[in-house]
């Protein structure tokens, strides 16, 4: 199946850095969210990235202005998904309203349109099943920073066709993201094994075994990370993790238990880099 326009809805970190490949790769973009800080705040990142890119000599500026101007930034859901032939879902992590966007799309997307969603660990099952199309449903999870992150993780759920699964695969290659294919399951693959080694980190920080500092160090000299575990739960956010957490736990017992500190910091409001403060302070940076 040909594409070639693209709808990410969500301009967060995630949806911005999709939003931005896919224009990198000669794809016609909309990208929509729900209030106007968040397209300008989504926008503003895929400009500091193009930037930065320009000074370095990687491209130039008027490949920049020419990627810009292939992204629509709206904040009209009709107008993102009207004549998609795929739409990236990247918005909140929270099922029903998950649920409620896909009612949504049916009514306006073509009969071809193929449905990705970005869940780092929801069921697309679930999500496939309210919709009228479950065989053109998809997993594709990105890692953040998208633009910079090779991976693409490809979910197959209960319902995925053979045929979405390999225009998947096709796309992924083209916004230039190496794929591999997972069976659905809580937190599918990577983030199953990878939040497991993050809240362990909490653990060993609750029990005042090290610091974070050494803690982190620990895990970069010893095992050639490029950053700390707790600098990369400040990345990715930390209620995103308790969220993973909380559903692996929900979903596969006991050991899956988010680490009582993470969520402590989680109350506290130390989301990480997003909120200026995490297990790290970035409110001076
Ligand atoms: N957006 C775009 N580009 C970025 C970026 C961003 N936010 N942050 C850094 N970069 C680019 C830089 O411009 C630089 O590019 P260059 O090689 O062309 O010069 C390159 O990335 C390296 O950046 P820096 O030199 O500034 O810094 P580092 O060398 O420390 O790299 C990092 C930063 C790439 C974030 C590195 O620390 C890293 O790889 N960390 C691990 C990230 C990771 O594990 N991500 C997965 C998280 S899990 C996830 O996302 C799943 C979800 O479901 C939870």
């Amino acid at each position: 199946m040909e594409i070639k326009k693209v709808c990410v809805l969500g301009a967060g970190l995630m949806g911005s850095g999709i939003a931005q490949v896919c224009a990198q790769a000669g794809y016609e973009v909309t990208m929509r969210d729900i209030e106007q800080r968040f397209v300008d705040g989504g926008m503003n990142s895929i400009k500091k990235n193009l930037n930065r890119d320009v000074e370095k000599g990687k491209i130039t500026k008027d490949q920049m202005d020419a990627i810009l101007g292939r992204i629509k930034p709206t904040l009209d859901l009709k107008e993102a998904a009207t004549g998609a032939d795929i739409v990236v879902e990247v918005v909140i992590e929270v099922m029903d309203v998950k649920k409620k966007v896909y009612a949504e799309l049916e009514e306006i997307v073509p009969k071809h349109c193929l449905f990705f969603t970005n869940t780092s660990g929801l069921s697309i099952t679930e999500m496939a099943s309210v919709t009228k199309r479950p065989e053109k449903v998809i997993g594709t999870h990105f890692f953040n920073p998208v633009p910079v992150m090779k991976l693409l993780e490809i979910i197959c759920c209960y319902q995925t066709s053979a045929e979405t699964l390999e225009t998947a695969k096709a796309w992924g290659k083209k916004i230039g993201k190496e794929v591999i294919i997972v069976k659905e399951a809580p937190a599918f693959v990577v983030n199953r094994i990878l939040c497991v080694m993050l809240n362990e980190a909490f653990y060993v920080l609750d029990q005042g075994l090290a610091s974070a500092e050494d803690i982190d160090k620990g895990m970069m000299l010893g095992c050639n990370h490029p950053i700390g575990p707790l600098a990369l739960a400040d990345l990715v956010g930390l209620d995103t993790l308790l969220r993973i957490m909380d559903d692996m736990y929900r979903e596969l017992g006991d050991k899956y238990r988010p680490a009582p500190l993470l969520r402590k910091l989680v109350r506290a409001g130390n989301f990480g880099r997003k909120s200026g403060r995490g297990v790290y302070d970035y409110s001076k940076k």
